[in-house]
């Protein structure tokens, strides 16, 4: 038997149900805060994520699925969405459009190296939103209250956003300093990547999943004693936006983010949902000023964040109470041919009602058909029989109080759209 590759997983009763239901919710919101659904390639040129999420970021170095097609061509399925929907805004030229900024969502699938766990996976879903083309920290705010919008209204209270600003490039060249020289004399004592990241990227040891919770760390100087005064005003303004649109933060002088293209506004949603660990980061994302300029647009400054639809699957399955089993409204009970086929009429006339409704593909007899409309949820039975046909009628009986009504066959779709 040929099985799935590790690290990914099918997506099929009850969980089918919570993805097409995160992918509602969050395409009626984007649309409700006026952003542009936006599809790119789900693999791109490698060197478009080496040049924007970052050369030294465990991302690139360690994670990415890369190949060369069969033109020879170097070719990586995208760990992320940011940088696509960024290189497809410079590439088709979206800066010259009179309506700005540009705003984009999107929704797909993404692939990293990692070892699989709870809530992590090699191929997994991201729902995210892009807005591109304002520095103004009115779009921070707009952004952060969007995701944390997103998870209030799939019944997802407990989370608390965790914001932190780097700063623009001098706040941040000044704490890296900083950061190096009080680190200096501590290096041996933190783990072997951490050693590697005081070379190439020193401030991504602050969130360090092995040393997080060591001394050395804790008392490191926080990055916003660092900020210039343009940056700690900038930061100040988001604060105060989010506290008007009544948002749960909390300030975090740890969080950098695994991405290299971030400065300013940082941000992680957190939700308080037991056992799942590191997995809890259930939306992350922040300002980047800088990276389409690197990709050789125009100077553009954007802010934007993504969300786990596998993580929010787990907690939609964990708070969930009600049984979201697949149910029907109607089913359609027929034996014989004459009945089967004004069966098929009837249950099409109910769709096009927008009545879901069933009715058998396995000539089970009657009594089966009874068993499989319980295990459907039916609430309505309708019981075709060839002698009340002749006489163009219909019974139909009602699954919770077993009562049963003869009803005329043209007033059929009538009765059962009223007592539904
Ligand atoms: P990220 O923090 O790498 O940011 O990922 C965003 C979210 O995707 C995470 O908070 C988590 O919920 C989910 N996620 C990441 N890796 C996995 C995995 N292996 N398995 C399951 N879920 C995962 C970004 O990707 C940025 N592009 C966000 C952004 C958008 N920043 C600005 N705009």
């Amino acid at each position: 038997m040929i099985t799935r590759p590790k690290g990914t997983y099918d997506i099929y009763g009850k969980e089918a149900k919570y993805y097409n239901y995160i992918n509602a919710v969050f395409q009626r919101v984007a649309e409700l805060y006026n952003y542009e659904y936006i599809r790119t390639p789900i693999f791109e040129d490698s060197s478009l994520f080496h040049r924007s999420v970052g050369e030294t970021t465990d991302i690139v170095s360690k994670e990415t699925y890369d190949f060369k097609d069969r033109g020879d061509r170097d070719i990586t399925l995208r760990p992320e969405g940011t940088a696509g929907v960024v290189r497809s805004y410079i590439e088709n030229k979206m800066y010259g459009d009179v309506n700005q900024p540009k705003k984009f969502y999107y929704s797909g699938t993404m692939y990293r190296y990692e070892r699989p766990q709870a809530g992590r996976y090699r191929e997994f879903s991201q729902i995210g939103v892009e807005a591109i083309g304002s520095d103004s920290p009115l779009m921070d705010a707009e952004v952060i209250s969007l995701a944390y919008r997103l998870l209030e209204e799939m019944g997802i209270d407990n989370v608390t956003v965790k914001i932190n600003s780097l700063g623009d490039n001098e706040s941040r060249n000044n704490y890296r300093e900083a950061l190096i020289k009080y680190l200096e004399p501590h290096i041996d004592n933190l783990c072997s990547d951490c050693k590697n990241r005081y070379k190439s990227n020193p401030l991504r040891i602050l969130d360090c999943k092995v040393d997080k919770d060591s001394e050395i760390l804790k008392n490191a100087p926080s990055i916003l004693d660092y900020l210039n005064k343009e940056s700690k005003e900038r930061f100040d303004k988001v604060i105060e936006y989010l506290t008007q649109l009544d948002v749960d933060y909390e300030i975090a002088p740890n969080i950098v983010r695994g991405l290299d293209y971030y400065n300013h506004t940082v941000f992680e949603l957190v939700a308080d949902i037991e056992d799942l660990g590191n997995a809890s980061t259930v939306a992350a994302g922040g300002r980047y000023n800088n990276l389409v300029g690197n990709l050789e647009g125009p100077e553009t400054p954007c802010v934007g964040f993504a969300s786990g639809v596998d993580r929010l699957m787990i907690i939609l399955d964990k708070i969930t109470k009600e049984n979201i089993d697949n149910k029907v409204d109607v089913y359609v009970m027929a034996i014989n041919e004459e009945e089967r086929i004004t069966a098929l009429k009837l249950v099409q006339d109910l769709r096009w009602c927008e009545i879901k409704c069933e009715m058998d593909t396995l000539d089970r007899g009657m009594k089966a058909q009874f068993k499989q409309a319980d295990r459907l949820g039916a609430r309505l039975l309708v019981l075709l029989n060839s002698e009340d046909l002749q006489k163009g009628i219909m019974t139909v009986k009602d699954n919770l109080t077993h009562e049963e009504v003869k009803v005329d066959e043209n007033e059929i779709i009538d009765y059962i759209v009223s007592n539904m």
